[in-house]
Protein backbone atom coordinates (compact mmCIF):
# COMPACT_ATOMS: atom_id res chain seq x y z
CA UNK A 1 0.00 0.00 0.00
CA UNK A 2 1.02 3.68 -0.87
CA UNK A 3 0.66 5.65 1.76
CA UNK A 4 2.85 7.50 3.61
CA UNK A 5 3.59 6.00 7.06
CA UNK A 6 6.38 7.59 8.35
CA UNK A 7 4.97 10.99 7.82
CA UNK A 8 4.21 11.75 12.08
CA UNK A 9 7.17 11.21 13.54
CA UNK A 10 7.11 9.15 16.53
CA UNK A 11 4.65 7.05 15.13
CA UNK A 12 4.99 3.30 15.33
CA UNK A 13 8.39 1.63 15.11
CA UNK A 14 10.92 2.80 12.29
CA UNK A 15 11.15 -0.81 10.81
CA UNK A 16 7.51 -1.26 10.31
CA UNK A 17 6.73 -3.22 12.97
CA UNK A 18 3.99 -1.12 14.71
CA UNK A 19 4.02 -1.47 18.65
CA UNK A 20 0.16 -1.64 19.49
CA UNK A 21 -1.50 -4.42 19.40
CA UNK A 22 -5.40 -3.23 18.73
CA UNK A 23 -7.17 0.37 18.26
CA UNK A 24 -6.64 3.29 20.60
CA UNK A 25 -9.87 4.56 20.54
CA UNK A 26 -8.53 7.99 21.78
CA UNK A 27 -6.94 8.39 18.73
CA UNK A 28 -10.05 8.34 16.87
CA UNK A 29 -9.47 8.78 12.90
CA UNK A 30 -6.88 10.54 10.95
CA UNK A 31 -6.82 11.32 7.58
CA UNK A 32 -3.84 13.34 6.15
CA UNK A 33 -3.05 14.29 2.09
CA UNK A 34 -5.22 11.45 1.28
CA UNK A 35 -6.17 10.33 -2.09
CA UNK A 36 -7.71 7.40 -3.99
CA UNK A 37 -7.95 6.50 -7.12
CA UNK A 38 -10.07 3.82 -8.84
CA UNK A 39 -9.97 1.12 -10.33
CA UNK A 40 -6.65 1.35 -12.52
CA UNK A 41 -4.92 4.28 -10.67
CA UNK A 42 -2.64 3.92 -7.33
CA UNK A 43 -2.15 6.06 -4.90
CA UNK A 44 -1.40 9.45 -6.06
CA UNK A 45 -1.77 8.83 -9.95
CA UNK A 46 -4.65 11.46 -11.82
CA UNK A 47 -6.58 8.43 -13.28
CA UNK A 48 -10.25 8.39 -11.76
CA UNK A 49 -8.97 9.94 -8.89
CA UNK A 50 -11.94 9.81 -6.46
CA UNK A 51 -10.45 11.64 -3.39
CA UNK A 52 -7.42 14.08 -3.18
CA UNK A 53 -5.67 15.62 -0.14
CA UNK A 54 -8.66 14.63 2.02
CA UNK A 55 -7.51 16.10 5.51
CA UNK A 56 -9.89 15.55 8.68
CA UNK A 57 -9.88 14.41 12.27
CA UNK A 58 -12.47 12.05 13.98
CA UNK A 59 -12.02 12.56 17.94
CA UNK A 60 -12.96 9.95 20.36
CA UNK A 61 -16.88 9.74 21.02
CA UNK A 62 -17.84 12.35 17.99
CA UNK A 63 -20.92 11.37 15.59
CA UNK A 64 -19.77 12.74 12.02
CA UNK A 65 -21.69 13.08 9.19
CA UNK A 66 -20.14 12.72 5.99
CA UNK A 67 -21.88 14.17 3.03
CA UNK A 68 -21.88 14.76 -0.79
CA UNK A 69 -23.78 14.20 -4.23
CA UNK A 70 -23.96 10.64 -5.41
CA UNK A 71 -20.79 9.53 -6.92
CA UNK A 72 -18.45 11.94 -4.74
CA UNK A 73 -16.83 9.12 -2.74
CA UNK A 74 -18.87 8.80 0.55
CA UNK A 75 -18.82 4.96 0.24
CA UNK A 76 -14.89 4.30 -0.80
CA UNK A 77 -13.95 6.97 2.38
CA UNK A 78 -15.66 4.55 4.42
CA UNK A 79 -14.18 1.56 2.86
CA UNK A 80 -11.10 2.63 2.65
CA UNK A 81 -11.10 3.43 6.66
CA UNK A 82 -11.44 -0.43 7.20
CA UNK A 83 -9.45 -1.48 4.00
CA UNK A 84 -11.90 -2.77 1.87
CA UNK A 85 -10.46 -0.53 -0.71
CA UNK A 86 -7.11 -1.06 -1.53
CA UNK A 87 -4.16 1.92 -2.46
CA UNK A 88 -4.11 5.02 -1.41
CA UNK A 89 -1.85 8.01 -1.02
CA UNK A 90 -1.29 9.73 1.93
CA UNK A 91 -2.19 8.91 5.52
CA UNK A 92 -4.99 6.82 6.89
CA UNK A 93 -5.02 6.11 10.57
CA UNK A 94 -7.48 4.69 12.76
CA UNK A 95 -7.28 4.31 16.29
CA UNK A 96 -3.59 5.14 15.57
CA UNK A 97 -3.14 2.36 14.03
CA UNK A 98 -2.33 2.36 10.10
CA UNK A 99 -4.78 1.46 7.96
CA UNK A 100 -2.52 -1.11 6.30
CA UNK A 101 -2.27 -5.28 5.99
CA UNK A 102 -0.68 -5.93 9.02
CA UNK A 103 -3.00 -4.05 10.99
CA UNK A 104 -6.26 -5.11 9.30
CA UNK A 105 -7.50 -7.40 11.90
CA UNK A 106 -7.08 -4.85 15.04
CA UNK A 107 -9.01 -2.21 13.10
CA UNK A 108 -11.93 -4.20 11.74
CA UNK A 109 -12.30 -6.00 15.13
CA UNK A 110 -12.53 -3.03 16.74
CA UNK A 111 -14.70 -1.56 14.05
CA UNK A 112 -18.37 -1.93 13.09
CA UNK A 113 -19.11 -1.05 8.88
CA UNK A 114 -22.96 -1.19 8.36
CA UNK A 115 -23.35 -2.11 4.56
CA UNK A 116 -25.88 0.22 2.37
CA UNK A 117 -27.27 -3.16 1.71
CA UNK A 118 -28.54 -5.27 4.46
CA UNK A 119 -28.38 -8.10 2.06
CA UNK A 120 -24.63 -8.03 1.82
CA UNK A 121 -24.35 -8.24 6.11
CA UNK A 122 -26.74 -10.61 6.74
CA UNK A 123 -25.58 -13.94 5.36
CA UNK A 124 -26.77 -17.10 7.50
CA UNK A 125 -30.46 -17.80 8.32
CA UNK A 126 -31.45 -16.51 11.45
CA UNK A 127 -30.97 -13.23 13.28
CA UNK A 128 -29.15 -15.13 16.14
CA UNK A 129 -26.93 -16.80 13.80
CA UNK A 130 -25.49 -13.47 11.95
CA UNK A 131 -25.63 -11.56 15.46
CA UNK A 132 -23.89 -14.17 16.94
CA UNK A 133 -21.13 -14.78 13.97
CA UNK A 134 -18.67 -11.86 14.80
CA UNK A 135 -18.60 -12.84 18.62
CA UNK A 136 -17.85 -16.71 17.87
CA UNK A 137 -15.61 -16.04 14.95
CA UNK A 138 -13.31 -14.26 17.59
CA UNK A 139 -14.02 -17.38 20.11
CA UNK A 140 -15.65 -16.02 23.14
CA UNK A 141 -17.15 -18.12 25.26
CA UNK A 142 -21.01 -19.57 24.80
CA UNK A 143 -22.12 -17.75 27.21
CA UNK A 144 -20.71 -14.36 26.01
CA UNK A 145 -21.89 -15.12 22.99
CA UNK A 146 -25.29 -15.29 24.49
CA UNK A 147 -24.80 -11.98 26.33
CA UNK A 148 -23.58 -9.95 23.59
CA UNK A 149 -26.26 -10.71 21.24
CA UNK A 150 -28.93 -10.57 23.77
CA UNK A 151 -27.68 -7.22 24.91
CA UNK A 152 -26.87 -6.57 20.84
CA UNK A 153 -30.68 -7.29 20.12
CA UNK A 154 -31.94 -5.31 23.06
CA UNK A 155 -30.42 -1.97 21.61
CA UNK A 156 -32.27 -2.70 18.42
CA UNK A 157 -35.39 -3.67 20.38
CA UNK A 158 -35.54 -6.70 18.46
CA UNK A 159 -35.40 -9.54 21.36
CA UNK A 160 -38.65 -11.17 19.95
CA UNK A 161 -37.10 -11.68 16.66
CA UNK A 162 -33.97 -13.34 17.50
CA UNK A 163 -35.35 -16.42 16.04
CA UNK A 164 -37.08 -14.65 12.67
CA UNK A 165 -35.43 -15.72 9.75
CA UNK A 166 -33.51 -13.14 7.94
CA UNK A 167 -35.42 -13.91 4.65
CA UNK A 168 -38.86 -13.20 6.59
CA UNK A 169 -37.94 -9.91 7.39
CA UNK A 170 -38.73 -6.34 6.06
CA UNK A 171 -36.35 -3.85 4.77
CA UNK A 172 -36.53 -1.82 8.43
CA UNK A 173 -35.65 -5.01 10.27
CA UNK A 174 -32.92 -6.29 8.37
CA UNK A 175 -31.09 -2.76 8.57
CA UNK A 176 -31.70 -3.24 12.71
CA UNK A 177 -30.75 -6.82 12.55
CA UNK A 178 -27.58 -5.42 10.37
CA UNK A 179 -26.44 -3.22 13.35
CA UNK A 180 -27.10 -5.61 15.68
CA UNK A 181 -24.56 -7.89 14.05
CA UNK A 182 -21.93 -4.61 14.42
CA UNK A 183 -23.07 -4.02 18.10
CA UNK A 184 -22.50 -7.64 18.90
CA UNK A 185 -18.75 -6.97 18.72
CA UNK A 186 -18.85 -3.88 21.02
CA UNK A 187 -17.03 -1.73 18.61
CA UNK A 188 -14.88 1.15 19.48
CA UNK A 189 -15.99 2.80 15.95
CA UNK A 190 -19.27 2.56 13.71
CA UNK A 191 -19.01 3.22 10.01
CA UNK A 192 -22.85 3.27 8.53
CA UNK A 193 -23.36 3.80 4.92
CA UNK A 194 -26.81 5.28 3.97
CA UNK A 195 -28.54 4.02 7.14
CA UNK A 196 -31.26 5.48 5.96
CA UNK A 197 -32.03 4.33 2.73
CA UNK A 198 -35.00 2.08 1.57
CA UNK A 199 -36.44 3.17 5.47
CA UNK A 200 -39.92 4.04 5.67
CA UNK A 201 -40.28 7.22 8.21
CA UNK A 202 -41.36 5.10 11.14
CA UNK A 203 -38.02 2.92 10.92
CA UNK A 204 -36.11 5.83 9.91
CA UNK A 205 -37.22 7.59 12.76
CA UNK A 206 -36.89 4.40 15.33
CA UNK A 207 -33.15 3.99 13.88
CA UNK A 208 -32.22 7.86 14.59
CA UNK A 209 -33.23 7.07 18.12
CA UNK A 210 -31.51 3.71 18.21
CA UNK A 211 -28.15 5.61 16.80
CA UNK A 212 -28.70 8.61 19.15
CA UNK A 213 -28.56 5.94 22.00
CA UNK A 214 -25.13 4.30 20.92
CA UNK A 215 -22.34 7.01 22.43
CA UNK A 216 -19.35 5.31 20.67
CA UNK A 217 -17.45 7.23 17.80
CA UNK A 218 -19.38 7.06 14.45
CA UNK A 219 -18.99 8.16 10.68
CA UNK A 220 -22.16 8.43 8.57
CA UNK A 221 -21.81 8.50 5.34
CA UNK A 222 -25.79 10.09 3.68
CA UNK A 223 -27.64 12.11 0.90
CA UNK A 224 -30.54 11.98 3.47
CA UNK A 225 -29.18 15.54 4.79
CA UNK A 226 -32.63 15.25 7.56
CA UNK A 227 -30.78 12.17 9.28
CA UNK A 228 -27.36 13.43 9.46
CA UNK A 229 -29.18 16.55 11.21
CA UNK A 230 -30.93 14.17 13.38
CA UNK A 231 -27.88 12.52 14.35
CA UNK A 232 -24.39 14.20 13.87
CA UNK A 233 -23.02 17.23 15.07
CA UNK A 234 -20.14 17.73 13.09
CA UNK A 235 -21.01 17.00 9.14
CA UNK A 236 -17.97 16.82 6.30
CA UNK A 237 -18.82 18.30 2.60
CA UNK A 238 -17.13 16.00 0.15
CA UNK A 239 -16.88 17.60 -3.28
CA UNK A 240 -14.66 16.94 -6.70
CA UNK A 241 -12.46 14.55 -4.32
CA UNK A 242 -12.07 17.12 -1.54
CA UNK A 243 -13.20 18.15 1.62
CA UNK A 244 -15.04 21.39 0.97
CA UNK A 245 -16.29 22.42 4.37
CA UNK A 246 -15.70 20.62 7.83
CA UNK A 247 -18.07 22.00 10.52
CA UNK A 248 -21.12 22.20 12.58
CA UNK A 249 -23.72 19.74 10.77
CA UNK A 250 -26.31 22.97 11.16
CA UNK A 251 -24.39 25.59 10.28
CA UNK A 252 -23.00 23.33 6.84
CA UNK A 253 -26.86 22.38 6.28
CA UNK A 254 -28.57 25.43 6.85
CA UNK A 255 -26.66 27.27 3.75
CA UNK A 256 -28.04 26.84 0.76
CA UNK A 257 -25.41 28.51 -1.43
CA UNK A 258 -22.72 25.93 -0.06
CA UNK A 259 -24.98 23.18 -0.59
CA UNK A 260 -26.30 23.92 -4.03
CA UNK A 261 -22.57 24.37 -5.10
CA UNK A 262 -21.21 21.03 -3.54
CA UNK A 263 -24.54 19.39 -5.77
CA UNK A 264 -27.05 19.17 -2.90
CA UNK A 265 -30.36 20.92 -1.95
CA UNK A 266 -31.32 22.06 1.71
CA UNK A 267 -32.40 19.45 4.14
CA UNK A 268 -36.22 19.50 4.37
CA UNK A 269 -36.76 20.05 7.46
CA UNK A 270 -34.51 23.02 7.04
CA UNK A 271 -36.38 24.56 3.87
CA UNK A 272 -39.75 24.19 5.76
CA UNK A 273 -38.04 26.70 8.45
CA UNK A 274 -36.84 29.04 5.12
CA UNK A 275 -40.45 29.10 3.94
CA UNK A 276 -42.33 30.10 7.23
N1 LIG B 1 -15.36 -0.70 -7.31
C1 LIG B 1 -15.30 0.41 -8.06
N2 LIG B 1 -14.55 0.43 -9.20
C2 LIG B 1 -14.46 1.53 -9.96
N3 LIG B 1 -15.06 2.70 -9.65
C3 LIG B 1 -15.82 2.75 -8.55
C4 LIG B 1 -15.98 1.61 -7.69
N4 LIG B 1 -16.78 1.95 -6.66
C5 LIG B 1 -17.10 3.24 -6.86
N5 LIG B 1 -16.53 3.71 -7.98
C6 LIG B 1 -16.61 5.10 -8.50
O1 LIG B 1 -16.01 5.93 -7.53
C7 LIG B 1 -16.75 7.13 -7.37
C8 LIG B 1 -17.18 7.28 -5.92
O2 LIG B 1 -18.12 6.26 -5.62
P1 LIG B 1 -18.76 6.10 -4.18
O3 LIG B 1 -17.69 6.09 -3.16
O4 LIG B 1 -19.64 4.91 -4.24
O5 LIG B 1 -19.61 7.44 -4.06
P2 LIG B 1 -20.82 7.82 -3.07
O6 LIG B 1 -20.88 6.78 -2.00
O7 LIG B 1 -20.49 9.18 -2.59
O8 LIG B 1 -22.06 7.83 -3.93
C9 LIG B 1 -17.90 7.06 -8.36
O9 LIG B 1 -17.51 7.72 -9.52
C10 LIG B 1 -18.04 5.58 -8.62
O10 LIG B 1 -18.54 5.35 -9.90
MG1 LIG C 1 -22.36 5.52 -1.40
Amino acid sequence: MVHGKDREPGHGKKNGITEEKGIKEENGITAEHLCFSYPTGYGCGKENRVLEDVHFHVANGESVGLIGANGVGKSTLLKLLVGLADGYGGALRVGGLDVEKKNLAAIRKSTGYVFQDSDSQLFLSTVYEDVAFGPRNYGYSGEEVERRVSEALKRVHMEELRDRQIYRMSGGQKKLASLATILSMEPQLMLLDEPSAALDPRNRRNLIRILNDISVTKVIASHDLDFILDTCERTLLLFDGKIVKDGKTEEILGDRKLLEESGLELPLSLKGQNRK
